[in-house]
C-alpha cells in the first residue's frame, strides 16, 4: 500500500524557470509571483514524499512532433534534461523509479489505459519548471525519484478532459496497490489560460482561471464535463493544458484539503497558477 499524501497543480512557463535560474526573482515584475508561491513551498518542504509521478506535456523538445503518444510514461532509470534552443538549464537530471513505472504501466494497461513507453526521454520545461516551483533550492538532485506521464495536449484530437480524469482515478488506484513506497506526491502541469500565437495571442480569461481553481478540488467533476472545443475557447489554444491538472486531482481522494492557491498574471502571456491539496484522510 502506497499514499498519495499531496497533489500540487501548477503552470510550467518557461521564463519563471529563467528568472529562477538568473536570480531575479525578487525583482518587482516577478516578486508578487514567487511570493504566491512562498506558503505552498514552505508546507512542500515539510513534506517530501518518497517519490514523486509528473503529469505533464512535451513541447517537441524531447520527442519529434512527427510521434505525439496520447498517454505516455517514463520508465527510465534517470531522465536528463532537454536542451530548448538556449542550453540546458542548470538544474539536475531527474532520477526515476522503473520499479514504480512498470508497476503503473502494467496497472493502467490492465485498466484500460493503453500507454506509450519512453525508456529514454529528454524533460523540457513542462517538466523542470514544476519541479524548480516545488522545490526552489534543488541543488544537486531534486528531492526524490520522480516518474513522468506524458499526455498530448498540442495536437489535436488532444484526450478529453473526462478521460484524462479518468487517468487520474486509474493511477490513484495502481498506486495504492503497490508496496515499493510509502508515500507519493504528484504534479499536474501547465496552464492557466493562455494563447502563444494566432488572432488570439496573448488571450487570458481570469473569470474562467478563477472558476477552474476553485472547482479542481470541491468539484472536479464539473472541470471533467468541459469539452475540448470549451477549453480552447474558455482558456486558449495552450490554456487546454488545464487537462492535466484533472488527472493529478483524479489520483486524489473526492475529499482533499486545499493548503494553498495562488494565481499571478501574466507569466509571460501566461495566467500562472497553482493549487496544493493535502491528501491525507
Ligand atoms: C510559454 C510556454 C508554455 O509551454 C506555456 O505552457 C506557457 C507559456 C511561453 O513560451 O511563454
Ligand atoms: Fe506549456
Amino acid at each position: 500500500m502506497s499514499e498519495v499524501i499531496w497533489g500540487l497543480a501548477t503552470s510550467h512557463v518557461p521564463s519563471i524557470g529563467a528568472a529562477m535560474d538568473r536570480g531575479m526573482t525578487g525583482e518587482p515584475v516577478w516578486a508578487p509571483l514567487f511570493e504566491g508561491y512562498r506558503p505552498a513551498r514552505e508546507w512542500l518542504a515539510q513534506h517530501t514524499p518518497d517519490v514523486a509521478i509528473l503529469v505533464y506535456n512535451d513541447h517537441a523538445n524531447g520527442v519529434d512532433l512527427d510521434i505525439v503518444p496520447t498517454f505516455a510514461i517514463g520508465t527510465a532509470e534517470s531522465y536528463e534534461v532537454a536542451d530548448e534552443g538556449f542550453g540546458r538549464r542548470a538544474v539536475p537530471d531527474v532520477v526515476g523509479d522503473p520499479d514504480l513505472s512498470f508497476h503503473l504501466l502494467q496497472s493502467l494497461v490492465d485498466d484500460g489505459f493503453d500507454m506509450t513507453v519512453f525508456q529514454e526521454l529528454d524533460v523540457d520545461h513542462g517538466f523542470t519548471v514544476p519541479l524548480s516551483v516545488w522545490t526552489p533550492e534543488a541543488g544537486d538532485a531534486w528531492p526524490c525519484p520522480v516518474i513522468p506521464i506524458m499526455v498530448n495536449v498540442i495536437r489535436y484530437p488532444q484526450p478529453t478532459a473526462a478521460r484524462c480524469y479518468a487517468l487520474g482515478r486509474a493511477l490513484g488506484r495502481a498506486i495504492a496497490n503497490y508496496d515499493g513506497v510509502g508515500t507519493v506526491g504528484i504534479l499536474g502541469t501547465g496552464g492557466m489560460s493562455h494563447q502563444l500565437a494566432g488572432a488570439r495571442a496573448g488571450f487570458i480569461n481570469p473569470t474562467f482561471d478563477h472558476m477552474f481553481l476553485e472547482a479542481i478540488g470541491n468539484d472536479p467533476e464539473k472541470l471533467a464535463r468541459l469539452t475540448r472545443e470549451e477549453l480552447i475557447r474558455e482558456a486558449g489554444s495552450e490554456g487546454i493544458e488545464l487537462i492535466m491538472w484533472l488527472v493529478m486531482r483524479g489520483a486524489l481522494n473526492e475529499q482533499v484539503r486545499t493548503v494553498h492557491s495562488a494565481y499571478h498574471v501574466p507569466a509571460s502571456n501566461t495566467a500562472a497558477g497553482l493549487a496544493l491539496f493535502d491528501n491525507r484522510a
